[in-house]
């Protein structure tokens, strides 16, 4: 089964990209399937004009998903615009794709009524999303729950090409959403994300990120008092980390009283810590090879354009372009 995913050098990454997405990128890796992650440097131009800012993070990224274990022995890594077939297929989808499906597309009604400007990129976003996943013949699609739209216009869009062009030419993807971790909270109880700023950093230093749990929101319940650990953000996070047993004790412990929000958001500064300690000591070793990191994405690139070529001379064919090479 051929997997595929990738992410956005939109900042850095943080816990909820790790749960809802690179930890079943791994997970996938691991059962022997085909693997396929990228680095979504492209859709990043939509939201983001700074040169230094968009490069270093892709950077960033890059490191951060082969310290977290994504193994370019078993998996291709590379860049999406290493693969210029990507913005060929987007031209064939637009010009398949009704207005009326990307006017329908959450993000960019979002921006539209917040009273942003709205590029002409962000509209068509969600077509160059599917080109990404039908240039690879991609079968499933490891995302957390926010991109179930963008999955769906996928499989519309993929439909109409084969549609107009010949109905095996390309794969009809699913999506992979694994329900419980599809929507890990920020800081402020809303879905943790970099565009609210409510984000705890997967490659932060140890103490920087107890002081980011410092900054959870609670209730003000006196520290004495019982406390509800279902209603409560910093029990939400705690789940994710904390072995079962442990998740018990403290859910006892905010019933009983006498256990205070300080007391859960240090223990989960060091759960965190603890968890990301080794994909931190890799970080930090790979931060001083960067030319390593850059043969990988070479290397990636080099056989994701061999599979895309391919599916790119299928479709110019039965759409009726010519090609003189
Ligand atoms: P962000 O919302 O911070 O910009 P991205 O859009 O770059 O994150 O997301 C990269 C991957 O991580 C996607 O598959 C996305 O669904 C997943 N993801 C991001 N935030 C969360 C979250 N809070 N909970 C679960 N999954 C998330
Ligand atoms: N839109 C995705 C996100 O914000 C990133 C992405 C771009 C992606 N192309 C993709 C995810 C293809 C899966 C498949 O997270």
């Amino acid at each position: 089964m051929r997997i595929l995913s990738g992410v956005q050098p939109s900042g850095r990454l943080h816990i909820g990209n790790w749960f809802g997405a690179i930890r079943q990128f791994v997970r996938l890796q691991s059962e022997g399937h085909d693997c396929f992650y990228f680095i979504a440097n492209y859709h990043a131009l939509t939201s983001s004009q700074d040169k230094a800012f968009v490069a270093d993070a892709t950077m960033h990224l890059a490191m951060g998903m082969l310290s977290l274990g994504i193994d370019p022995a078993r998996s291709t890594l590379f860049v999406q615009s290493d693969v210029p077939q990507v913005t060929e297929l987007t031209w064939f989808l637009n010009c398949v794709c009704p207005m009326g499906l990307l006017e329908r597309g959450t993000s960019f009604k979002d921006k539209v009524q917040r009273g942003i400007a709205a590029n002409v990129g962000l509209f068509d976003y969600p077509v160059l999303q599917a080109a990404d996943i039908a240039v690879y013949d991609a079968n499933l699609v490891p995302v957390g729950a926010d991109q179930k739209q963008h999955l769906e216009m996928t499989r519309d869009l993929v439909g109409k090409l084969n549609q107009a062009w010949g109905q095996e030419l390309l794969v009809l993807p699913q999506p992979h959403i694994v329900e419980s971790v599809a929507v890990v909270p920020g800081l402020d109880g809303q879905k943790m994300s970099k565009s609210y700023d409510n984000t705890i950093e997967i490659f932060a230093p140890d103490k920087a990120t107890s002081m980011r749990c410092m900054q959870i929101v609670t209730d003000s319940t006196p520290l004495e008092a019982p406390k509800d650990p279902d209603g409560c953000n910093v029990f939400a996070l705690i789940k994710l980390f904390a072995a079962a047993d442990e998740q018990a004790r403290i859910a006892q412990a905010y019933r009983a009283g006498g256990y205070g929000y300080g007391h859960a958001k240090k223990r989960l500064g060091e759960l965190i810590n603890a968890e990301f300690a080794q994909a931190r000591a890799r970080y930090a070793e790979l931060e001083q090879h960067p030319d390593d990191v850059r043969d990988i994405l070479a290397e990636g690139g080099r056989k994701a354009r061999a599979v895309a070529e391919a599916t790119m001379a299928r479709v110019r064919a039965a759409a009726g372009i010519l090609t003189h090479r």
